[in-house]
């Protein structure tokens, strides 16, 4: 089966690598090279129970999360390449009584659903977490929580895609036409014809796929994140605050996110969202003064009407599937979504997963 990914970004990539390890020929394209968009400002947070506020997300991350550890494995074997990734919880933490009493019911929650967690005051938090700020006082942990370094998982793909038979190209997509019995997809390098296309171009998906839905399916939603360095490592796990979160590295950067900017199609950084940033993480943690600014990177998430992500056949176009609109959850929705398009695409299973994220819901 001959198949064109639309869109080298975290999701378009673990199709990709889904499709060509299951014996498809795989051509990805992007216009700007692999991760480039929403991707290149990700954080790589894999916390589905702080971040699953929709009954959808939660039930699709935490079955996404399930799959992490041996996608990750297998991603790297393909890729004969390390990939940073930790399972090593979040600590949610509260700055006052309101934010305490959120991760109270945010505890309840857990506790009903069966999910291993352990709420502690400030000075339990600053037992497992000497950095944080004298201001937390109370904090809720969640071992099964994780991240992972997403550039790296990015490039791991291709390079697991490649060593499958997949190419790259980049090129702008013009446009996408379904025919008899193939997908043609017109780039500026040229038509590419094959059996299946897949859409997985987040914010800029709607714009190769006309449909009548208003306001579009996808639209852009401004992420600013910054990339600090501490000559120690800082924290040991995910740190996430009401308007913050941290994530360190292991050779001792620290990201810092993010803002959420209804802004349109702007990729620029701004004085207020770095110093809007500087100052909420300096709450979580005092020595952020300190540390040496590496860059601040920005990225568009795409979003849908119901922030649930478009993953399944067009209703319009045969042969032509999506897999977009991740909105938040790109990188922990990824093994699912690669999941779930090969089951369909290239054996024509249909998971029940799918029913969550019809793409004719917005009548693409
Ligand atoms: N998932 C983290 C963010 O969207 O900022």
């Amino acid at each position: 089966m001959n198949i064109t990914v639309v869109g080298a970004g975290i999701i378009g990539c673990a199709v990709a690598h889904e499709l060509a390890s299951r014996g498809a020929r795989v051509q990805i394209v992007d216009m700007r090279g692999t991760g480039r968009g929403a991707t290149q400002a990700s954080a790589g947070i894999l916390a589905p129970h702080i971040e699953g506020h929709i009954d959808a997300l939660l039930r699709l991350g935490a079955c996404s999360l399930s799959l992490y550890d041996g996608f990750v494995a297998r991603v790297s074997a393909d890729a004969r390449q390390t990939i940073e990734y930790e399972r090593s919880g979040t600590l949610q933490v509260a700055r006052d009584g309101r934010e305490a009493d959120e991760l109270d019911a945010a505890a309840r929650r857990l506790e009903a659903a069966g999910i291993e967690h352990r709420l502690m005051n400030g000075d339990e938090a600053r037992r497992i977490e000497p950095a944080l700020s004298s201001r937390i006082h109370a904090a809720l942990l969640t071992p099964r929580h994780g991240y992972v370094k997403v550039l790296e998982l990015t490039m791991a793909l291709v390079a697991a895609a490649a060593n499958h038979g997949a190419t790259s190209t980049t090129a702008t997509v013009r446009r996408v036409d379904a025919r008899d019995n193939s997908v043609a997809v017109t780039t500026s390098a040229g038509i590419i014809e094959g059996d299946a296309v897949v859409l997985a171009a987040g914010s800029w998906t709607s714009g190769l796929a006309p449909s009548a839905a208003s306001p579009p399916a996808v639209r852009p939603i401004r992420g600013q994140l910054l990339h600090l360095h501490f000559s120690h490592v800082p924290l040991s796990r995910v740190v996430w605050g009401a308007d913050c979160y941290l994530v360190p590295w292991h050779d001792g950067s620290l990201l810092a996110g993010a803002t959420v900017e209804d802004v349109g199609f702007d990729e620029s950084a701004t004085t207020a969202g770095v110093t809007h940033l500087l100052e909420r993480s300096a709450e979580l943690l005092t020595a952020v003064p300190d540390a040496r600014f590496e860059a601040v990177r920005v990225g568009l998430r795409p979003a849908t009407p119901d922030e649930v992500p478009l993953i399944g056949p067009s209703s319009t176009m045969r042969g032509v599937y999506y897999a977009a609109g991740h909105y938040r959850s790109g990188v922990l929705l990824a093994p699912l979504t690669a999941k779930l398009v090969a089951d369909l695409v290239m054996d024509g299973r249909r998971a029940p997963e799918l029913e969550l994220v019809r793409p004719d819901r917005f009548g693409l």
